[in-house]
């Protein structure tokens, strides 16, 4: 449990202090802590450059202190990642030194708001704390910690905005603390029927209406690209439908969300080798980021009308599971030419498409998902591929991707790469040849956006981290939650 506070406590008596400083502008007031930085300035142990570390420890009235010196960089070049990513490590090391009474000195400077420097601080310190750890039968005893927002001239910013700004931060954490566990869960314990009784618990806490359709109603709705996919798992498939009206005055204004919810991608016929396979329960990492974010929204009463659509199924290896060459049909009536069992996330993505825009009747729509190991080749761990058929949509995305250090890239979508993804003999083939497989499986689930303007976003890269990085912990890393919230809110009551 982490617990904030804010001016509830000086810097003299917490056990850990966190000091940001940007580069070449340490200031300090205190005396004999203003000799020491001096000191260090000119040893050249401490410059405050962008993610420069130094801690030492002090006595001060009788209080043992552990103070870490945190760079900042340039303050002109200051952005809230370099703010996140850099508290962050600040807090690994006084979590390393034991201190569970924390001490953060406010970022003085006029490039940002306070009250989003705090935000940013609050998110960045709660992932950092993020463990998974549920399964291990002798866990890590997790100490409380407090965190104490200090130094801060608060003369232009109100106490209550102070406060909200810590609990939006905290809210926002929580759905991306959400979507982390959900990847995280294995597959045999997270399965379609498992995540919709989930989401139903998750809708009732944060305030949302949930509907899970079973295999009866969802062959009643036509999804048969949706079912050839669960066609060789046992555990039957789930279309979870996640409701929230915010905003009952503009009740046909409605921001479809639309997740991938593969439980498990084994490849089916065309199987996956072992160690592609060995990640593959994170193929959900869409649905969860779409889930996580309906709490955050949820929870902050976002004025605005969101609908989440997941379609939950596993690709499986069975006597009746979907072949290479099966030409099956579609919710909108398209038929397609399967040729690789393992492009499957694109064929359930399409029924729920339709799904969202026929049933639930959204505006537009946002979807999310780990589509393609080509995302990664393309543009690596660190940024989630878009495509779109509406740019201003599409550069909404990607400011308030910037906004939130998720960061994210559009690819051209020209109409030549539509030509790749037509079947001789169907109406469309579920891959596209070698080349641009990120490009042209996008625009595979942009067939079944027709003219709803869509951004689809590829988190086969950015959803998962075999290496802890930042604030994001080995796993799950809650990508995009954080994005599709401020995106929410931004188009709240407008
Ligand atoms: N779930 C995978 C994509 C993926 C790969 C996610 C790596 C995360 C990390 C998807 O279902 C898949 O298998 N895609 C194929 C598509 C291909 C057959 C056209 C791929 O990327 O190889
Ligand atoms: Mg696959
Ligand atoms: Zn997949």
């Amino acid at each position: 449990m982490m617990e904030f506070g804010f001016k509830t406590k000086s810097c003299r008596e917490t056990s850990g202090v966190i000091m940001p400083f940007f580069e070449d502008k340490i200031i300090m007031k205190h005396e004999e802590l203003k000799k020491m930085i001096e000191h260090l300035k000119k040893t050249d142990k401490f410059n405050g450059k962008l993610g420069e570390m130094y801690n030492f420890t002090r006595e001060i009235d009788g209080v043992i202190q552990d103070i870490v010196l945190i760079g900042l960089g340039k303050e002109e070049e200051i952005n809230l990642e370099k703010i996140k990513v850099n508290i962050s490590k600040a807090y690994k090391k006084l979590k390393e030194l034991k201190d569970t009474d924390i001490a953060v000195r406010m970022i003085r400077t006029d490039a940002i708001e306070t009250n989003e420097i705090l935000k940013a601080m609050t998110i960045a310190l709660e992932l950092t704390d993020y463990t998974f750890d549920k399964y291990k039968s002798k866990k890590e005893d997790k100490k409380d910690v407090f965190i104490s927002f200090t130094g801060c001239n608060v003369s232009d910013i109100e106490e209550e905005d102070v406060k909200d700004s810590i609990e939006e931060g905290i809210d926002i954490a929580n759905g991306v603390v959400i979507a982390r566990d959900l990847v995280n869960e294995p597959a045999n314990e997270m399965y379609p029927e498992v995540l919709g009784f989930k989401v139903q618990e998750l809708g009732e806490t944060f305030g949302f209406e949930v509907e899970v359709l079973g295999q009866e109603k969802i062959e009643e709705l036509g999804m048969e690209a949706f079912l050839s996919v669960a066609k060789g798992s046992t555990n039957e498939p789930k279309l979870i439908v996640m409701r929230y009206f915010g905003d009952n005055e503009n009740k046909k204004k409605r921001l479809g969300l639309v997740g991938k919810g593969l439980t498990f991608d084994s490849g089916g016929y065309s199987l996956k080798p072992t160690d592609s396979m060995a990640t593959m329960k994170s193929d959900m990492g869409g649905a969860a980021a779409v889930i996580g974010a309906m709490t955050s929204i949820a929870k902050r009463d976002l004025k605005i009308n969101v609908i989440g659509v997941v379609a939950a199924c596993e690709n499986m290896i069975d006597g009746n599971a979907y072949k290479a060459g099966d030409i099956i049909g579609s919710m909108a009536g398209k038929t397609i030419e399967v040729l690789n069992t393992d492009a499957e996330g694109r064929l359930t993505l399409a029924d729920a498409m339709t799904y969202i825009k026929t049933e639930e009747k959204v505006t537009e729509i946002v979807e999310l998902a780990t589509l393609t190991g080509a995302a990664l080749v393309a543009l690596g761990e660190t940024t989630t591929a878009l495509v779109t058929n509406n740019d201003d949509l599409c550069s909404e995305v990607v400011s308030v991707s910037e906004y939130t250090g998720e960061r994210a890239w559009k690819l051209p979508a020209f109409e030549e790469y539509k030509e790749l993804i037509k079947s001789d003999i169907a109406d469309l083939k579920n891959i596209g040849g070698r080349y641009a497989g990120t490009i042209t499986a996008g625009l595979f689930v942009g067939e079944f956006a027709e003219e709803t303007p869509w951004v689809h976003m590829d988190i086969a890269g950015t959803a998962w981290t075999d290496k802890p990085v930042t604030y994001k912990g080995k796993g799950g890393t809650g990508v995009p939650v954080n994005t599709i919230y401020e995106l929410a809110k931004g188009r709240a009551n407008r």
